[in-house]
């Protein structure tokens, strides 16, 4: 394992699809180790093009740009961001050694619809999940929850992210808007439905977990110290690291983290997504590839998830231990406007010990997420308060 000079012919090239705030992120820690970058949005100017190489605006779901794209720039690595990609180029790139594939195609294919990745985990794996059932049609759906899924449950379309399209539904009346917001919202149209039975869980967490090389050369499993999350409408809004747990509970969480990501195979940190209660632990989702509620690793650990997933994917060592307890709190664009600037800064950063994160995203609406407070305490409550105070001072202004 070696690592070239950028812009030379050394080089060791890395892209990222999908240049958000945690590509972003990803892109920095490349930055801090000489990796040369390249970032791909479907947006001029997106955060992580800001901080890259060299950045190009294509249409991801496109195979043929896709392709077109990672021919002209031949990297080692290909790092999906984001779900919205032609998996199957991805499978076909990796197949031809255009380039490696992080972590592997395979888990990009699986992970980026509902229905793969629920499958493996529950009907191969056999690990704890919600009920659930897949549904083409109001009937199928309605049929499905009487066969067995029940009430309260959660209707999502199969391929979607951050909440969008999902409903929660308590009764027989409210099938047919679920049904419809999921038509409306899924990333593909007119497509499939999950419902899921809905899980009284006591906590929900993000267990970070790293598949990099040991000592020896192999694949080690490493996990982070378990993430505690509150979601409002499928949305992260604060999350805070370490979540305490029951030891079965953090053990069980381990081993269900290490099947799932043994399955998906190859290098790189993942987010594993699991309800809580007691002891009882199920699986709800996982991203190969860092997570939104990690962002608090930027102030809990020495390495966050963000440089986790860069040493793990070049093959380098990592540490997954945690430095101190921390919290995050999301700041919101509060208006739908393109060019928004942001107030009460000194106040907010005055909270002790806390930090910002200001994405660079061109244009803010309602609820989309434009930066996060971090904040550090000697426990994780006392960062969350922080993290939230401080948040709550920062104003998104017009202009
Ligand atoms: N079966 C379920 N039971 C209870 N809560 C759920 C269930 N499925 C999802 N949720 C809640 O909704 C949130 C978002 O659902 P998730 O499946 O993770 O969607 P997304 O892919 O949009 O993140 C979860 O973090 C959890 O808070
Ligand atoms: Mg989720």
């Amino acid at each position: 394992m070696k690592l070239g000079t950028p812009l030379s012919s050394s080089a060791t090239r890395v892209m990222l699809l999908g240049c958000g705030e945690l590509g972003k992120e990803v892109i920095i820690a490349l930055q801090r180790l000489g990796v040369e970058v390249i970032g791909v949005d479907r947006y001029a100017n997106a955060p992580g093009h800001q901080v890259a190489h060299r950045a190009h605006v294509v249409d991801m779901t496109d195979a043929a740009a896709l392709r077109q794209v990672i021919e002209q720039e031949r990297p080692d690595l290909v790092v999906p961001e984001i779900e919205a990609i032609a998996t199957d180029m991805l499978a076909e790139i990796e197949k031809d050694g255009l380039a490696e594939v992080i972590p592997t195609a395979r888990a990009t294919q699986l992970t980026m619809n509902r229905e793969g990745i629920r499958r493996l985990v529950a009907e191969e794996l056999e690990l704890p999940t919600s009920k659930y059932a897949f549904a083409d049609s109001l009937n199928q759906l309605k049929m499905a929850i009487d066969g067995g899924v029940g009430y309260p449950c959660l209707i999502k379309p199969v391929m979607s992210s951050s909440g969008k399209g999902q409903s929660m539904v308590k009764g027989a009346d409210e099938v047919a808007t679920a049904w419809d917001t999921a038509m409306s919202a899924g990333r593909v149209k007119g497509g499939r439905v999950i419902v899921e039975s809905f899980i009284e869980f006591e906590f929900e967490i993000t267990l970070l977990t790293v598949r990099a090389l040991n000592a020896q050369g192999e694949i080690e499993t490493y996990f982070c110290d378990p993430i505690g999350h509150l979601q409002k409408q499928g949305d992260y809004v604060e999350s805070w690291q370490p979540q305490r747990m029951t030891p079965q509970a953090l053990q069980r969480s381990q081993q269900i983290a290490e099947q799932v990501t043994s399955n998906l195979g190859g290098r790189g940190l993942f987010g594993v997504e699991l309800f809580i209660k007691g002891d009882e632990v199920w699986f709800s989702e996982v991203s190969p590839r860092p997570h939104d509620t990690g962002m608090v690793t930027m102030a809990s650990q020495s390495q966050n998830e963000f440089e986790l997933h860069a040493r793990a994917i070049l093959g380098l060592p990592v540490d997954t231990c945690l430095r101190n307890p921390a919290a995050s709190a999301v700041i919101y664009g509060g208006m739908d406007k393109a060019g928004i600037a942001f107030e009460g800064l000194p106040q907010a950063l005055r909270v002790p010990q806390t930090d910002i994160r200001l994405f660079g995203k061109l244009e803010a609406f309602q609820k989309r997420r434009m930066g996060v407070v971090l904040a550090s305490g000697g426990s994780a409550s006392e960062a969350l308060g922080r993290a939230k105070q401080a948040a709550s001072l920062v104003k998104p202004v017009a202009e």
